[in-house]
């Protein structure tokens, strides 16, 4: 029976598309330790250096008394939050998510374990049988395994082409009850950026609701870091924002920001909310200690997109093809082998990058997710577009992303 399984991973092996874990350790700012060696993590959702930041660590736990230990250092919630696994740690973020994203405009926020337990929890809860989803082709996994749970129909259109999406809207919402577009801010394997304000535009023409998934936007862009809606002064016009505390906030757990009547429903209806043990104090409280500092963490901010814009226009200078608009710049390779051997060479020299294949991106773009993070410096990263144009040959050099 298990040999079949075999025979399959063999045939991944051979095509280049099997998967591994890879433990890192020793890990100091943006530097971590793989398979003996020292290298700058190029792979990491740690946006603005705050996981390898060890005296933001020791500030947080510097806090820890016997008599606050479980409240707020607990390493276990023991039950859903509609049992016993409810606490104030999780109302506390809550209200200062809800307080920061609000404005003048009074929204709730509702919790979750991950981004992809808010992304496969909120359509399929609110969305029956008379109603649509209209998805960017190239929004992430847990968004597209959120569709097939749901019971409302969907349809994807090509990524970032609102023309399209303009065209099925103008088919499509006469027929369906609640229509939803859903998209990412920033798109997590091309670094690019949807057009938020078109988005809002056709959400108000076709009176639809607008889905806006900011993982990898918040922390890294607005005034308070809020996201790119914060940014493009289009907040009070998305009615779900989901922003993850996985990635630029170095942690675990996610939160959706919506309307108070919207969150009290999920509550009931969110079955990855009710049918999972919910997150634990010493997170939640981690969560609300590193959103309040990172509102103030404007320098990281700037310098981490004026670092990503040199990257990019050092890599045009090498003839490379350096897409995007964020902080992620793809290298597109192509070939699926290529790709993985391209990293081993890179690995060996001392950057940690890791081959991205399909199913992750789509077929015959497998490639370098370039992920540039606020502790790195400029020295960090001088001599990788020299070499990335050296050893990937004069094929990749340019190649875009297929759409
Ligand atoms: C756009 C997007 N949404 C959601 C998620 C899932 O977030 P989490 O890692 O918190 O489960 C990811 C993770 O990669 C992502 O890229």
């Amino acid at each position: 029976m298990s040999s079949s399984y075999r025979e399959e991973m063999n045939k991944l092996q051979e095509s280049g598309r099997l998967r591994q874990l890879r433990p890192l350790s020793g890990r100091r700012g943006c530097r971590v330790q793989y398979q003996g060696r020292e290298c700058l993590n190029l792979s990491s959702n740690d946006y603005l250096g705050i996981g390898g930041d060890s005296h933001l660590l020791l500030q947080f736990y510097g806090g820890m008394e016997t008599e606050n230990l479980l409240d707020r250092y607990g390493l276990g919630a023991s039950s859903s939050r509609l049992l016993t696994g409810d606490c104030q740690a999780a109302h506390a973020l809550e209200g200062a998510l809800a307080t920061a994203y609000g404005g003048s405009e009074p929204g709730a926020a509702l919790l979750f374990n991950s981004g992809y337990h808010a992304n496969i929890g909120i359509l399929p809860a609110l969305l029956g049988k008379n109603d649509l989803i209209l998805s960017d082709k190239l929004n992430h996994a847990s968004i597209h395994d959120g569709l097939q749970l749901c019971r409302a129909a969907h349809k994807r259109f090509a990524h970032g082409d609102y023309d399209q999406l303009e065209h099925l809207l103008l088919t499509h919402r006469h027929h369906h009850e609640r229509v939803v577009i859903v998209s990412e801010s920033v798109f997590s394997m091309d670094g690019d950026v949807a057009d938020l304000g078109r988005l809002v535009r056709l959400k108000k023409k076709f009176d639809t609701l607008l889905y806006l998934d900011e993982a990898h936007a918040v922390g890294l862009y607005g005034q308070k870091g809020l996201g790119k809606a914060e940014e493009q002064g289009v907040m009070a016009d998305i009615d779900l924002l989901v922003g993850t505390f996985g990635k630029a906030f170095a942690s675990m757990g996610a939160f959706v920001i919506c309307h108070q009547d919207i969150r009290d429903y999920l509550i009931n209806r969110s079955r990855p909310l009710i049918f999972t043990t919910a997150l634990s104090p010493v997170l939640l409280n981690w969560n609300r200690f590193v959103f309040q500092q990172q509102q103030g963490m404007t320098g990281q901010r700037h310098h981490l997109a004026a670092l990503a814009r040199k990257m990019r226009q050092a890599m045009e200078d090498q003839g490379l093809a350096a897409t995007g608009e964020s902080n992620i710049i793809p290298h597109i390779i192509g070939n699926d082998q290529e790709t993985v051997h391209l990293a081993e060479r890179l690995q060996e020299r001392g950057f940690l990058i890791f081959p991205v294949r399909p199913p992750a991106v789509p077929e015959g773009t497998a490639r370098f997710r370039l992920s540039l993070t606020a502790d790195m410096g400029w020295q960090d990263l001088c001599e990788l577009p020299e070499i990335l144009a050296n050893e990937s040959g004069p094929g990749q050099a340019g190649t875009g992303s297929t759409r």
